[in-house]
């Protein structure tokens, strides 16, 4: 699929003539990757390629995010604003990177949270308000410790002015004031804290129980046509298009397959093509940014276990991979997976495999340069078997649950030397390449 390479490397072009060649990518919305967060020394760049999904009427401008943030400069632990540009399609607002957040913590806010965090967290929120700001969208990502153990806030992209009482009820219980809810109140924020976290997940999930249970029947045909409604899949067929309408089969199959997020109808990955967002659960693009920045395809040849819609592998075949195969124990998600590599054009292969079965599986899988393990060691049982199998190989790339220290262990005792981080998932689980050069 030609326009998606060409798309791709026009982001690479405005960012190395925008801001240079060093700049990293921090992060990239799930909801359209033409909106996406750079770092360049101590500049935070927020970046957006005008098109319909980025554009599209969830977040502020970031015109309007550059005028609700010059609001805040008497706030600390809010980052200041450089400057805003408007280029052609393009829309860029620097700001600066809050210092503090060096020491950041990035486990900070998942559901450990401390009851004296959340306090801080009502403290800064309510500064804000007092100056006529809600954030709106007060999610665990963004609200940061900082190193003197205060609290930094950021990304103001939900956030709006309005009067302080509006302020605080929208960011305290999410009620509707500037036109819309708050995405993620302070109220939601309490199932993060400790103690009460563990009663409000247990009150949610049972709420949730209910709710599926009496809007039965819940069946794939009505699910399927839920899908078959949404704006992404209306404006795919709006397109004459072969490659775009076999991709979005592949993630109409994705969304429904238990090899997704099992209790909701949504795809893993969400990548952009022609200004269509496939939706998923997480960006494609920031996690090929740090592998394609790290490894080397060229002529090699890639064994993606528990491939899922085997993205990794379409993108190794895209940067000149000699051979790609993707196993997985999921049949649907092999249907998706093999769509997905014919409306890209790539002939990766794709195989059934279960790595928990007693079938020698290892000896039909031989002769591979790379081995790819990413998020899958998890929910196999006999994680030797794996490790034993993934140690026969000259190069890995591997992400696992266990902590990154671990994670460091496993790969040196299965015999690599050379180990390389390459950043942290936005599920903060570091992602590591190693070889044995
Ligand atoms: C969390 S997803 C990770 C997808 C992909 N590796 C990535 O990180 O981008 C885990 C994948 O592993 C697959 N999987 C789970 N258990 C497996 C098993 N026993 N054998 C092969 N694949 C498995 C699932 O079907 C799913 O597609």
């Amino acid at each position: 699929m030609e326009r998606y390479s060409k798309e791709q490397e026009e982001w690479d072009r405005f960012i190395r003539d925008s801001i240079g060649q060093n700049a990293v990518l921090v992060s990239v919305s799930k909801f359209s990757s033409d909106c996406r967060v750079y770092r360049v020394n101590d500049s935070i760049f927020k970046i957006r390629r005008f098109t319909p999904s980025s554009m599209r009427g969830r977040n502020n401008s970031f015109e309007d995010e550059c005028l609700v943030m010059r609001q805040l400069s008497a706030v600390t632990g809010t980052p200041a604003v450089r400057g805003y540009k408007r280029m052609d399609r393009w829309e860029q607002l620097e700001l600066e990177l809050l210092p503090e957040l060096h020491g950041y913590d990035p486990t900070f806010g998942m559901p450990h949270e401390t009851f004296k965090d959340f306090w801080s967290v009502i403290a800064v929120t309510l500064q804000i308000n007092r100056l006529g700001c809600s954030h709106g969208d007060l999610h665990w990502r963004n609200v940061g410790r900082n190193v003197k153990g205060g609290i930094s806030v950021f990304d103001f992209d939900q956030a709006c002015l309005a009067s302080p009482w509006r302020c605080v009820m929208r960011d305290l219980f999410g009620f509707g004031t500037c036109e819309r809810r708050s995405e993620f109140s302070l109220f939601n924020r309490l199932r993060y804290v400790q103690g009460v976290g563990v009663l409000l997940r247990a009150m949610v999930r049972l709420t949730k129980d209910v709710l599926a249970f009496l809007s039965r029947p819940h069946s794939s045909s009505l699910q399927r046509s839920r899908f078959a409604k949404s704006t992404f899949m209306q404006r795919v067929m709006l397109q004459e298009d072969l490659a775009l309408k076999t991709l979005a089969e592949a993630w109409s199959i994705a969304a429904r397959s238990k090899a997704s997020a099992p209790d909701t109808d949504i795809a893993y990955y969400s990548i952009d093509i022609g200004g269509i967002n496939f939706p998923g659960e997480r960006p494609w693009i920031l996690r090929w940014e740090r592998i394609r920045k790290n490894l080397d395809f060229k002529g090699k040849r890639l064994l993606e276990l528990g491939c899922n819609m085997g993205l990794l592998s379409i993108h190794a075949k895209l940067s000149g991979a000699a051979f790609c195969l993707g196993v997985d124990t999921d049949k649907d998600i092999l249907l998706a997976a093999n769509l997905a590599s014919r409306a890209f054009g790539t002939n990766v292969e794709h195989r059934p495999v279960d790595l928990g079965d007693s079938f020698r599986w290892e000896e039909e899988l031989n002769g591979f340069d790379i081995v790819s393990a990413l998020s899958v060691l998890h929910w196999i049982e006999d994680k030797e078997r794996v490790w034993s199998f993934i140690s026969k190989h000259k190069e890995v790339l591997y992400e696992g649950h266990e902590s990154e220290q671990e994670a460091e262990d496993n790969l040196r005792k299965a015999g690599f030397i050379h180990i390389v981080p390459l950043g942290t998932t936005e599920r903060n689980r570091q992602m590591f390449y190693a070889s044995r050069m």
